[in-house]
């Protein structure tokens, strides 16, 4: 990569925080409305023996909740945006994914922004780069060295097609990414955690991924940050507008993922996830975490203890629902607290 492309992938990262500050970025979409919890009059449980623990990569973790990949570059704003989100994930004991490392692989001042480990060592974190980078000169040696670096508890790696082509000069040659994948699962030490960012990924290809051995997948569908219109907004490119809708909706996703193709694989339910009732129907049908990227970005802006009342309302919301539900820990947030209306 020259200069000038790693300044302008610097600039564009400052230009996607300013962007999706604003609410008209966001479809602001619940497609799980119509799903409804069964309210369980007899829950035989008390509030506090409700349990929202799970694991994740090895760790006990407070929640099913992620704080989704968002940023990392050269410059303070990175610094503490990625500062005040590792000090949220820490306190809360919830994942934190990191945004696209590609600039750190050219740029050592960026490093800094990446390096929250340091600092937080309880973290559990989550490395990132784009898939498609791997065809346009990325190598397993660039995913080594990240790991050698941001010390990641898991490995991600984003799609992005329908954000690439609607940005100015994207990346849009997508030949042949599923067998790069396969290679790079095998050969990665560390559990692969494949995600889309919000246009989401179709069950059959879940499926493969779940074949392939990816860990976790978060299918990251059309209810929240619209990649398209952000892009558009950005390089006044009018087929954001049209496409801002594009792709699938997390529910449908999860409704349609058989879940006895999944092996050992994760599901994340993401794109659009607000609050813990959301977080609670997306754990029923089937997914194993929620994760959730703009509201983080807006709270992680201003400080940590923002963040931390992002995670902590979704995770009491959660907690509520569950007690209402008659369920006592994840494992028992299934399909039979469901009612299709
Ligand atoms: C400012 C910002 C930057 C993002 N950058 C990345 C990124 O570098 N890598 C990635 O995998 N996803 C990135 N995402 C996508 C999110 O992880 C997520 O998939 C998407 O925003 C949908 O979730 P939401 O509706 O909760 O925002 C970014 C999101 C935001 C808001």
């Amino acid at each position: 990569m020259s200069e000038s492309n790693s300044n302008s992938l610097n600039k564009r990262k400052l230009e996607h925080i300013q962007a999706c500050m604003d609410d008209s970025v966001d479809l602001q979409r619940d497609s799980f409305a119509s799903l409804k919890l069964r309210y369980n009059a007899f829950p035989e449980l008390a509030l506090d023996e409700v349990s929202t623990e799970t694991d994740f990569a090895g760790h006990r973790i407070a929640a099913p909740l992620i704080i989704s990949s968002m940023t990392g570059g050269i410059g303070p704003e990175f610094n503490t945006i990625n500062r005040n989100l590792a000090a949220a994930a820490e306190h809360l004991n919830v994942p934190l994914g990191l945004g696209s490392m590609k600039v750190m692989l050219r740029h050592k001042e960026a490093e800094a922004s990446y390096r929250v480990r340091d600092s937080f060592p309880g973290l559990k974190l989550i490395a990132n780069l784009g898939l498609v980078s791997f065809n346009y000169g990325l190598t397993y040696d660039d995913m080594q060295r990240i790991m050698d670096i941001v010390r990641p508890d898991a490995f991600g790696l984003h799609l992005n097609a329908l954000q690439e082509v609607i940005q100015r000069g994207g990346d849009t040659n997508f030949k042949g990414l599923l067998e790069r994948l396969e290679d790079l699962v095998r050969r990665c030490p560390l559990p692969v955690f494949v995600k889309e960012c919000g246009g989401g990924i179709a069950p059959d290809l879940v499926h493969r991924l779940a074949e392939m051995g990816v860990a976790y997948v978060d299918v990251s569908g059309n209810d929240g940050t619209s990649w398209a219109s952000v892009e558009g907004q950005i390089g006044g490119n009018e087929m954001g507008e049209l496409f801002k809708d594009f792709g699938l909706s997390p529910r449908w996703i999860l409704e349609n993922i058989d879940s006895k193709r999944l092996g050992s694989t994760r599901i994340v339910a993401s794109g659009g996830m607000r609050d813990g009732i959301q977080a609670a129907k997306a754990i029923a049908l089937g997914a194993s975490y929620v994760a959730t990227a703009r509201p983080f970005l807006i709270a992680g802006v201003e400080s940590p203890e923002a963040a931390v009342r992002v995670g902590q309302r979704m995770i009491s919301e959660l907690r509520t629902a569950m007690f209402l539900t008659g369920s006592s820990n994840i494992a028992n947030l299934d399909r039979h607290v469901l009612i299709k209306s």
